[in-house]
């Protein structure tokens, strides 16, 4: 069946997905954390969440964090449904943090793979822009828009980059990791050859490893530029595997640096084993280096995705 030609639609100017074609990389931990650090500096920002998991980074709906929208619940991916079935605009929860509005994931953005399946037939690549048509009405309001996406999902990845500017890939140092990235270069190409001329690379990067295994860092290096090719900018900055801070920061819904803010005033093992406190108060100390590290990796992002054309 031939379809229309495919009304193309200008991605926002500052629109930045983080994708990787593997699961458990960090995708949702690092656009919770840009989204986060461009609203703390003043921008306007959204954070989109085009992912079936709701890892609740920003305690949203466990800390009910933000103000919902009038009509039916936008939680657990609703909001994502709702606006791509019904070809409504997205509406986000407002004020998740100082100028950070969001739109939540969960399990009904995973219930649109079917639905986009479906379209795809009847109406054909254009269906990977269903998701920028409905971001059209409210991207106005926004300085930067930052995108969360789907692992090991053909539909919902091209959904988000359907939708965005410019690519972040983050990778783990292990092999299906490295090749999980074939996916995202593979649907980052169909994108933009038949939907998205605008969207760029703006860098891939390894994420959560051990800072000093330099020459391990330099081979994965090479394996990215051999997946996603080799004029791919590589972000120098490597964030440490630091496992407890990370869970328990989104175990309280905080962002690294906001549960770094609680260390002077936290609980210490020694109140713990006096029976003052539950070692759930206390608060690593490892979560200092973290949000540094993040911090940096947040505005090397920023640096590659501006200078990516
Ligand atoms: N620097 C870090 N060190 C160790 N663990 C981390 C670090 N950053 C995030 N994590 C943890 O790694 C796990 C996976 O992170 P995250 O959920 O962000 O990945 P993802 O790519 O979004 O996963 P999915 O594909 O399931 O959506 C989480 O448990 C998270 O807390
Ligand atoms: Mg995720």
């Amino acid at each position: 069946m031939l379809n229309d030609p495919v009304e193309p639609i200008e991605p926002p100017e500052d629109s930045i997905m983080i994708g990787t074609g593997k699961g458990g990389v960090g995708k949702s931990t690092i656009a919770a954390h840009l989204a986060g650090h461009s609203a703390a500096e003043g921008l306007r920002t959204l954070l989109v969440c085009v992912t079936s998991q709701d890892d609740d980074d920003l305690g949203i709906k466990r800390f009910n964090r933000g103000i919902q929208p009038d009509g039916p619940s936008v939680l657990d991916g609703q909001g994502i449904y709702r606006a791509i079935s019904e070809r409504t605009a997205l509406k986000p929860i407002r004020e998740v943090r100082p100028n950070l509005d969001v739109v939540p994931g969960g399990a009904a953005v995973g219930e649109l793979v079917q639905l986009l399946m479906h379209r795809m037939m009847a109406e054909g690549v254009g269906v990977a822009l269903t998701l920028a048509r409905s971001l059209a009405p409210i991207a106005p309001w926004y300085d930067r828009i930052v995108f969360d996406s789907a692992p090991e999902n053909d539909s919902l990845e091209q959904l988000a980059a359907g939708a965005a500017r410019r690519l972040v890939v983050p990778t783990r140092s292990d092999d299906s990791s490295i090749s999980g990235m074939k996916r995202i270069a593979r649907n980052f190409q169909a994108v933009r050859r038949q939907v998205n001329p605008s969207l760029r690379v703006a860098g891939a990067f390894l994420y959560a490893s051990n800072p000093t295994a330099t020459s391990m860092h330099s081979e994965v290096k090479d394996d990215i530029r051999a997946v996603l090719g080799t004029s791919t900018p590589i972000l120098s900055k490597v964030v440490g595997y630091r496992e407890k801070p990370a869970r328990n920061a989104r175990k309280k819904g905080l962002l690294f640096s906001e549960y770094a803010e609680m260390l002077p005033t936290s609980a210490r093992s020694y109140d713990v084993a006096a029976g003052r406190a539950k070692v759930a108060d206390v608060v690593p100390d490892a979560i200092v280096g973290l949000a540094d590290d993040m911090r940096e990796l947040n505005n090397e992002i920023l640096l590659y995705c501006g200078r990516a054309n």
